[in-house]
């Protein structure tokens, strides 16, 4: 990645500081989502309850609240976190400390690899649209996921669309703000290109719309 690419995903990942952390679940997990994105966090739970496996990364963890609620297949699963943004690895480090996870610093739009992988699943969580770039580019990221999954593994999470869907009042408002201050790269995301970039890296992809945001698993060949 060239140095200006770097920059700006750096400044999407620095808005997450220990004090924006602290209202992140109220404000964007209880208000955004059932006002804004019309997409409730029951739902996004519902995809990690159906796709969690044992040995599991997430990629992008923010406060760690879906880890902390989701139901794990196992009672001991072995638990990777990485991010961009040392914060949100420490705050969700504290939050999950039963499971003792390991951390990772990690840019998704670079390839990495990890020594705890292969992966039964990985979880990318409301962070595509937070990267800069179109979706062409960010399909990078399933690339370097799909790396780091044993075969028959799942690459699941969700993302706010900005192209193809009918943002209401509070949407368009926070949109523009958001993509204003590069914490959101997500005017030209749509769900076509999603569905593509998804389907070039995985033999089997679900995909779903839920008001403006696209809910996803998609599968590696056993
Ligand atoms: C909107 S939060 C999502 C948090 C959580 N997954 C959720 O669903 O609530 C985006 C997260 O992605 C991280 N992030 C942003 N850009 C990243 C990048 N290029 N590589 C890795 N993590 C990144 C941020 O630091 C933050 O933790």
């Amino acid at each position: 990645m060239t140095t200006a690419a770097t920059a700006d995903a750096q400044r999407g990942a620095a808005i997450y500081t220990p004090r924006t952390l602290r209202v992140y679940d109220r404000f964007v997990l209880g208000f955004s989502n059932d006002h804004a994105w019309r997409c409730p966090s029951t739902r996004l739970l519902r995809n990690y309850d159906e796709h969690i496996g044992a040995r599991h990364l997430e990629i992008g963890v923010g406060t760690g609240y879906f880890l902390d609620r989701c139901r794990f297949p196992v009672e001991q699963p072995q638990v990777v976190l990485g991010d961009l943004n040392p914060n949100t690895l420490e705050a969700t480090l504290a939050r999950l400390q039963r499971y003792h996870p390991t951390t990772h610093q990690l840019n998704v739009l670079e390839p990495f690899s990890l020594p705890e992988a292969p992966f039964d699943s990985i979880a990318l969580n409301y962070l595509l649209h937070c990267l800069p770039g179109d979706m062409h580019s960010k399909a990078a990221v399933f690339e370097h996921c799909a790396s780091q999954l044993r075969p028959g593994g799942v690459l699941f999470g969700s993302t706010i669309l900005g192209q193809g869907v009918r943002h209401n009042l509070i949407g368009r408002a926070l949109m523009s703000l958001y993509n204003s201050k590069g914490i959101f790269g997500n005017r030209n995301d749509d769900l076509e290109t999603l569905r593509a970039g998804l389907s070039r890296n995985f033999a089997r992809v679900e995909l779903e719309q839920v008001g403006v945001v696209a809910v996803f698993a998609a599968h590696r060949a056993g």
